[in-house]
């Protein structure tokens, strides 16, 4: 087995394709002979999955606050460092992460509107040294988003039910992040088919390999 210790997260609004591309690489990954170990955030871990019902339970649609989410998502983020993604690192796998903390300065700081010096000190502390060697981001126009999103044919969580003006926020700010540090955020476009998007991301994790 081949070790690598290296932390990769995919980001992008909801429904830019994360979760495809990332079950791809996954399996890319384990086939050149890395341990891999995939997580989903919120969650990955029982505490940071219990949080994360609590955070995406529709019920609280205009009760959370926004204070009260950002600690969430952060306490979700703690657990599943210290359970899942250190543990994972000191064996020498490649962690990839489905969201991490970027998501919560696009969401919370750039969507909520709380002071992104903010949210970026509290991942600090909330993060330590276990950020991703590098993120990808998964670009989309809100109206593919919203196609592909549709096409699940599932009920929206607190989150996806948000207002258009709340996705364009975010968009952009994922597209501020991606400008502002460069060194570790790159930006794919993921409005096109699969295979090309997929091509793009292996292209850049492999040069994180070498
Ligand atoms: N490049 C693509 N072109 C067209 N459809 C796609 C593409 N990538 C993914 N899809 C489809 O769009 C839907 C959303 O994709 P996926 O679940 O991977 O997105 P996601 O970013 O993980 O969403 P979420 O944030 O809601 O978890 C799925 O039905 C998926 O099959
Ligand atoms: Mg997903």
């Amino acid at each position: 087995m081949k070790t690598a210790k290296k932390f990769f997260c995919l980001e992008g609004i909801d429904g830019c394709g994360k979760s495809t591309q990332l079950k791809r690489l996954a399996e890319f990954l384990i086939g050149k002979g890395f341990d891999v170990l995939t997580i989903r955030e919120p969650g990955g871990s029982e505490i940071s999955e219990n949080i994360r019902k609590l955070l995406l339970d529709i019920r609280y649609k205009g009760v959370m606050d926004s204070r009260t989410e950002l600690l969430l998502y952060n306490a979700a983020r703690a657990q599943v460092i210290a359970e899942k993604i250190a543990p994972a690192l000191e064996q020498g796998k490649i962690v990839l992460a489905d969201r991490f903390a970027w998501s919560t300065l696009a969401y919370q700081g750039y969507g909520r509107q709380i002071d992104p010096q903010m949210v970026l000190e509290l991942s600090k502390i909330t993060c330590g040294n276990y950020n991703p060697d590098l993120t990808i981001v998964l670009d989309v126009s809100l109206e593919e988003s919203r196609r592909r999103q549709a096409g699940d044919n599932r009920v929206a969580d607190r989150l996806e039910s948000e207002a258009v003006s709340f996705f364009e926020r975010v968009r952009n700010g994922y597209l501020k992040i991606a400008n502002e540090f460069s060194d570790c955020v790159s930006l794919v476009d993921a409005n096109g088919d699969p295979d090309t998007i997929q091509d793009q991301i292996r292209q850049l994790i492999l040069q994180k390999l070498v």
